[in-house]
């Protein structure tokens, strides 16, 4: 059965939203350059970086700016900021003309402590006045749409998601993502689809769905059940790039395939190489880490691979490690669900 997104209106300065139908999330220590390009690869038909703080894109160095940097970037690429200062985030916009990206996303979503005590993030969702000034600020000194990412409200009793995603509808984004959780929530218990859908029935511009697709079925049934536009993978796509061909599949119309042992591991020594000539050594062994935990979940001798794997700050040992283990064969068996999401670190608690 073809997927069955609902009719919405395409803002004429995006036409390629018609046919945008998979996302990378922006994640904070994991899209980075080398995995925005690896998903490209796979089929993601768009990829956004890590958020950068609007202060830190004024005020701070190289390290802010290293997260959004995009240049030559090839396919569509978001850049997206975050802040509580209108006049902060309006001149992060302003400092951002010029550069690659296709979208200015705003991120209004974020549950992370940090976030919220300095008001900006999901805090935003509890403060409209304060949210739409942000955006106005950004619309005006921006050089490229600006969109914008929600969760479903504050907590259960504060859900305003369709209040917020009127007024930025109304506001002129070209379309809202939305994250189906609360910020109470967290990452705990289930995104609620029902609130996408229903988000999805009231707007007339593309919404985005986005929590708890881990595979082509789970996406074939988030669009399914909400009639979102596109859907937009966060976690999933950690350890796995392959989610974006498995999603291609499901857009095609044909089955998807089943990605061999030896394919795991040469992506994997692939992308140790594309991490390190981004960060260097040892920095970039570092980085894969958490894509090689979750890599080789479920195969049979997977811990004992990774701790090899984590033993050594050498690309070229890790890639040896790689190269040796992937021609021993395949070890089919697979002793656990792939797809489990485990809530992110301590490390990873942002959104
Ligand atoms: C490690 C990590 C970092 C994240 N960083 C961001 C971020 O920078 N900006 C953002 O809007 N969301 C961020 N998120 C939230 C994801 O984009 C996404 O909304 C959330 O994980 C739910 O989608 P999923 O179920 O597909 O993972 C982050 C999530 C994780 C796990």
């Amino acid at each position: 059965m073809p997927l069955d997104p609902k009719p919405v209106r395409i803002d004429p300065r995006v036409p390629w939203l018609k046919d945008l139908r998979r996302l990378l999330s922006p994640m904070s220590g994991v899209t980075d350059r080398p995995f925005r390009d690896l998903c490209r690869r796979f089929g993601v038909q768009m990829g956004f970086c890590e958020f950068a703080s609007a202060a830190g894109l004024m005020y701070g160095g190289e390290a802010t700016w290293r997260l959004v940097d995009t240049d030559d970037e090839e396919g569509l690429v978001g850049i997206q900021i975050f802040g509580s200062d209108p006049v902060h985030m309006g001149a992060a916009a302003r400092m951002l003309r010029g550069k690659r990206h296709d979208v200015l996303d705003l991120n209004f979503g974020c549950p992370a402590k940090k976030v919220v005590k300095r008001c900006g993030g999901s805090a935003l969702l509890a403060d409209l006045p304060m949210l739409e000034k942000i955006v106005r600020a950004v619309m005006v000194e921006s050089d490229k749409p600006v969109t914008a990412k929600i969760r479903a409200g504050w907590d259960e009793e504060s859900v305003n998601y369709r209040e917020v995603g009127l007024l930025l509808q109304e506001l002129g984004v070209p379309w809202v993502t939305m994250h189906g959780r609360t910020r109470a929530q967290k990452y705990r218990g289930q995104a609620n689809w029902d609130h996408i859908a229903d988000l999805v029935e009231i707007l007339d511009i593309p919404v985005i769905g986005n929590g708890d697709v881990v595979d082509g079925d789970s996406y074939r049934a988030m669009v399914a059940h909400t009639r979102c536009h596109a859907v937009m993978i966060g976690r999933g796509a950690i350890g796995n790039p392959w989610i974006f061909d498995s999603m291609r599949a499901v857009d095609e119309g044909r089955p998807g395939r089943l990605v061999g042992f030896a394919e795991i591991c040469e992506v994997a020594a692939e992308y140790v190489q594309r991490e390190v000539a981004w960060r260097g050594e040892p920095r970039g062994c570092f980085s894969v880490r958490k894509h090689l935990t979750r890599c080789f979940r479920g195969y049979r001798g997977a811990a004992g691979l990774r701790r090899r794997l984590f033993a050594t700050e050498k690309s070229e040992e890790m890639i040896a490690i790689l190269e040796e283990a992937g021609a021993q064969g395949d070890p089919r068996e697979v002793i656990e669900d792939r797809n489990s999401m485990e809530q992110p670190g301590s490390q990873a608690e942002v959104d």
